[in-house]
């Protein structure tokens, strides 16, 4: 039986990190958390309580309610994926939306929800066998990882991605638009004072700005190899 490992996948957003990350998981049989979803279920459940949106933030507000949350990670057999519940509710599809995006580096900035993400990220981790992307997974959460990458990629080609994944979901927003988000996301990430986006010392870089998803997918299944054997 090959050893358990723990795989650490973080980078800049809209860089592809989940859809690495759940392949990964899914060859190996292994879990797959997205934190990135937690953070956003996060946000979505400040902006229905009104806590966070176009006139500010209630901080006290939102640190007290932070035990009313609940996120689970449900396996859906039809769509062959997990998908992200709060407080036993599907929310998939909204944590997704331009409008959680745009609020959910500020929440994500909170230094006790950081804890209490991290905490539960590191419960879900304890029987290893796990593949985790995000910002701080190879920092913070899984300092130990066995595996640790850094995803990169161009912003003009993490832009298109975006663009198009919309495109395919029916939603139209505007190319340029899409950028300066992802610019603006990429600042807040690197520049927040806690658990800011760097790549860990031990982790190593993958910019699959020219690289297809096979070609990634070769890529790490030569790096679990050589783990598995012990260099
Ligand atoms: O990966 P994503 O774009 O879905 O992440 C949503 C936000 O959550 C992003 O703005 C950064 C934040 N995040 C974080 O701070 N730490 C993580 N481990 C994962 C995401």
């Amino acid at each position: 039986m090959d050893k358990k490992l723990i795989i650490a996948i973080d980078g800049y957003s809209s860089c592809g990190k989940s859809t690495f990350a759940r392949l990964i998981a899914k060859e190996l049989k292994y879990i797959f958390i997205d934190s990135g979803a937690m953070y956003r279920a996060v946000t979505l459940f400040y902006m229905r309580r009104k806590y966070i949106g176009s006139t500010g933030l209630n901080l006290s507000a939102i640190i007290s309610e932070l035990n009313d949350i609940h996120i689970d990670f449900v396996f859906n057999p039809d769509l062959d994926v997990y998908e992200t519940f709060l407080n036993s509710e599907n929310v998939e599809k909204e944590i997704r939306s331009m409008e959680v995006t745009a609020y959910v580096s500020r929440i994500s900035q909170i230094f006790e929800i950081r804890s209490r993400m991290v905490e539960l990220q590191r419960q879900i981790g304890i029987s290893k066998g796990i593949v985790m992307d995000g910002r701080d997974i190879g920092t913070v959460v899984f300092p130990d990882a066995d595996i640790k990458i850094f995803m990169t990629a161009s912003v003009d080609i993490r832009a298109r991605r975006r663009h198009d994944e919309l495109k395919n979901k029916g939603i139209n927003v505007d190319f340029e638009e899409i950028k300066r988000t992802i610019i603006a996301r990429d600042i807040a990430d690197e520049n927040r004072d806690i658990s800011p986006l760097r790549r860990a010392d031990d982790a190593i870089i993958l910019d699959n700005s020219r690289m297809t998803v096979d070609e990634q997918m070769v890529w790490i299944n030569a790096i679990i190899e050589k783990k598995r054997n012990g260099s």
